[in-house]
């Protein structure tokens, strides 16, 4: 159930706690009405909203200018890039010109792009320099290792651990310097989270992996819960596949709403950031419609039921 707090200063969005991973806090943003996005709270204490639009695969300075339109419209207020999606400098540019129109600022937007499988180790810093160069920012507000492996070497290498190890050094160096707000990483299992926790003179402040009814992560999520870091999804729509689901498509006829939007509520509900990507204009403000209804308990479970340990995308559980 979706409750309401009032505080003194604003109103906090709460979901059903019972499930919810514990560190987030949900803000709106202060902004406009129609961009009433629910916040979680890092480590950082900075606030990164609960819904981002996924560009994996957004194309072209047109294509990009016309969905990052639609996204602010809707109420987005995060973006999720990376080096190897080639599209930094389309996203740059188009939040450059779109900011103004939607009377925003650069503070009003939180952007995350990662660092490249090739640019491991010794070119981390290269590697985020140019991230910070290409999308034209003076800051990126979350910075994450893309892939626990290093391009070029296999996944038995031992010079994996050492280049992810260096790359985190110098993402420490560039997050001390204020370049990059917060640091993290991406499809690391409980194994490669543990070896830098153990290392880190900054902890991450986020983990994002795969995340949806079929690959619950129970194991990456308790991680996270203990370090304080938070666990975010991608891929909530299994990259579509889940959308034709039998048990997906009937829970979104029983409470009204599209397969879509029940996957990424089922993700939200317990807390969980997404980062749903459509190059659809319409699809995308249907994806940003999550936070105006709830799905019932038993069908939290029903849609839980599911896992099965289905990947999407790729599997990090080989690499050293
Ligand atoms: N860190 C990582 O390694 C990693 C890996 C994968 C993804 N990600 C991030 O997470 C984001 C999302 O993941 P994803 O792109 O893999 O997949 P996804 O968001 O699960 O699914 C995207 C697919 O679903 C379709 N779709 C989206 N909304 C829809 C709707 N309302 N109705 C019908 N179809 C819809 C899209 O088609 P159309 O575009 O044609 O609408 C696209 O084919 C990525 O874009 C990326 O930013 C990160």
């Amino acid at each position: 159930m979706l409750y309401y707090k009032v505080s003194s200063e604003s109103i906090f969005f709460i979901p059903s706690m019972s499930d919810c991973d514990p560190q987030p806090s949900f803000f709106p943003d202060s902004s406009t009405l129609s961009s009433l996005t629910p916040f979680v709270l890092l480590n950082t204490g900075a606030r990164m909203p609960l819904l981002g639009l996924g560009t994996f695969q957004l194309r072209g300075p047109e294509d990009t200018l016309q969905v990052v339109d639609s996204a602010l419209s809707s109420g987005y207020r995060s973006f999720d890039t990376a080096s190897v999606y080639r599209n930094e400098t389309d996203l740059g540019h188009a939040l450059r010109q779109l900011l103004p129109k939607h009377g925003l600022t650069r503070e009003d937007i939180f952007i995350t792009s990662k660092l490249g499988p090739k640019d491991q180790g010794v070119k981390a810093r290269e590697g985020a320099l140019r991230s910070l160069e290409l999308l034209d920012l003076e800051y990126i507000d979350l910075y994450l290792i893309h892939w626990p492996g290093t391009q070029g070497l296999g996944v038995g290498d031992l010079r994996n651990p050492k280049n992810r190890a260096q790359s985190w050094e110098e993402l420490e160096e560039l997050h001390t310097q204020g370049r990059l707000r917060a640091i993290g990483v991406s499809n690391y299992t409980p194994g490669h989270m543990k070896e830098l926790l153990d290392v880190c003179r900054v902890k991450p402040a986020v983990l994002q992996v795969e995340f949806h009814p079929c690959l619950v992560q129970e194991d990456l999520r308790r991680l996270c819960r203990e370090e304080s870091v938070c666990f975010q999804a991608y891929s909530s729509l299994g990259t579509g596949s889940l959308l034709q689901d039998p048990l997906v498509v009937q829970v979104a006829k029983g409470c009204g709403r599209s397969p879509a939007q029940v996957l990424l509520r089922w993700a939200v509900q317990q807390g969980v950031p997404v980062l749903p990507k459509s190059s659809h204009p319409s699809r995308v403000a249907e994806n940003a419609r999550v936070f105006d209804f709830d799905l019932k308990p038993e069908d939290m479970e029903r849609l839980g039921n599911m896992e099965s340990g289905q990947k999407y995308c790729w599997d990090p559980s080989h690499v050293v």
